[in-house]
């Protein structure tokens, strides 16, 4: 069990349908929560602004035990009428930005862990990560992308004592594709309510578990 009364978590992406609704959970179990985004100034393609929410973070609040990395954009239509600014994008944000605060967040939270406590990472690649789709083929590579990062990168963490867990949930009723970078959504089945998503995440994080693949969801 993870105990998150106390913990300093780091919510990139807090002011999205998932990433403010795990912000809240987490505040609701006791975590002191950084929520950071794009509409508070934080453009992560900006590579200085990970390392700038990761110091703000840290002296603010005198450590880091937790990360959740839930900022993300879509793209959707064919891959032979992708425009090149529209794979910079989702790489940069879904894939760079997010690697980059996974690996200069390290030094923060193996003090946490010397320090007794049981740092984690959680980042949300989606079920496009297991199963590239059609239609959105840009969007799935950049999350496949950051879901073998986070794979590989979890073995090294653990001998410092920091988990990783990479949540691939379908479909969720947020706005996410209703503001694409480019094209428009097709039609999606039933989504998955973003509070249960939200919920089965912060259960993982409590419980101590080390992977949510989309059946989990
Ligand atoms: N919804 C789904 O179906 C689904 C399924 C599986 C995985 N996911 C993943 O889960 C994550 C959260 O999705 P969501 O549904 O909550 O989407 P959302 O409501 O659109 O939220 C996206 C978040 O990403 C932030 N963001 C976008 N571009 C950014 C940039 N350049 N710099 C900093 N922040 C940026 C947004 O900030 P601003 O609002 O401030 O611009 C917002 O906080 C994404 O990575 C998404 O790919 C979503």
């Amino acid at each position: 069990m993870t105990n998150l009364q106390g913990a300093v978590v780091l919510v990139v992406g807090a002011s999205g349908g998932l990433g403010s609704r795990i912000a809240d959970q987490l505040e609701s179990k006791g975590a002191i929560v950084a929520r950071s985004s794009r509409s508070a100034g934080h453009d992560l393609r900006e590579p200085s602004v990970i390392r700038q929410v990761l110091e703000a973070t840290n002296s603010e609040h005198g450590r880091l035990d937790g990360l959740v990395v839930a900022s993300g954009v879509v793209a959707f239509g064919p891959a032979s009428e992708l425009e090149a600014a529209t794979v910079d994008e989702l790489f940069a944000v879904n894939t760079t930005s997010a690697i980059q605060l996974i690996s200069q967040s390290q030094p923060y939270l193996a003090t946490s862990a010397e320090d007794g406590r049981e740092p984690f990472v959680v980042t949300l690649s989606g079920v496009v990560a297991e199963t590239p789709v059609a239609g959105v083929a840009a969007y799935s590579a950049s999350k496949a992308g950051l879901a073998a990062f986070v794979v590989a990168a979890a073995r090294e963490y653990r001998r410092a004592g920091i988990r990783l867990v990479d949540a691939r949930p379908g479909h969720t009723g947020t706005s996410l594709s209703e503001h694409p970078i480019a094209g428009s959504a097709p039609r999606f089945g039933e989504p998955l309510d973003p509070d249960h998503v939200a919920a089965r995440i912060v259960t993982a994080i409590v419980d101590g578990e080390k992977d949510l693949p989309s059946t989990a969801f």
